[in-house]
């Protein structure tokens, strides 16, 4: 996904089941979002002032929500930066790959949730910014 901008990435919205003793929200393969999850991992105890992410992806899709308290989510396709924040468990972002990515402004007690299209694999990582733009444009 070397063209993919930051406009890209959805805001998706997903069902809650409202109950007296509380809400229920699922998120099922190729129903709320588009791939088959093979990894779910997520962030938490993150300090304050502390910046996540600080790269990008070749083929991985994930799925971004925050299960707890907020963060910022900010893309960066080299042309436009695009600053999401998330907090709401209900509201989750598509985020497809080809964008640098950060996480930043943790709140006490957030937890990224990610749901991921792939196993970890290194080698599906662009781990800094200068190999990030040459990949954007084809070099
Ligand atoms: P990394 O993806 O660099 O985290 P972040 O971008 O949030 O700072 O991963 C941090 C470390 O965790 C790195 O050593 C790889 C390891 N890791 C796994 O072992 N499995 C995983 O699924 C992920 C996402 C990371």
């Amino acid at each position: 996904m070397i063209h993919s901008n930051v406009y890209d990435a959805t805001i998706v919205q997903l069902p809650i089941n409202h109950k007296d003793k509380g809400n229920l929200t699922s998120v099922n393969n190729y129903k709320e979002i588009p791939f088959k999850i093979k990894r779910i991992y997520y962030l938490y105890d993150v300090p304050g002032g502390i910046s996540r992410g600080g790269h990008a992806h070749k083929e991985l899709q994930q799925f971004i929500v925050s299960a707890s308290g907020s963060f910022d989510l900010v893309l960066d396709d080299t042309r436009i930066k695009r600053t999401i924040t998330l907090n709401r468990p209900y509201f989750g972002v598509l985020l497809p790959p080809g964008l640098w990515r950060e996480l930043n402004n943790f709140s006490s007690g957030a937890i990224c949730l990610v749901l991921a299209s792939d196993i970890y694999k290194e080698e599906d990582y662009i781990r800094e910014y200068f190999k990030f733009k040459q990949y954007k444009n084809g070099i």
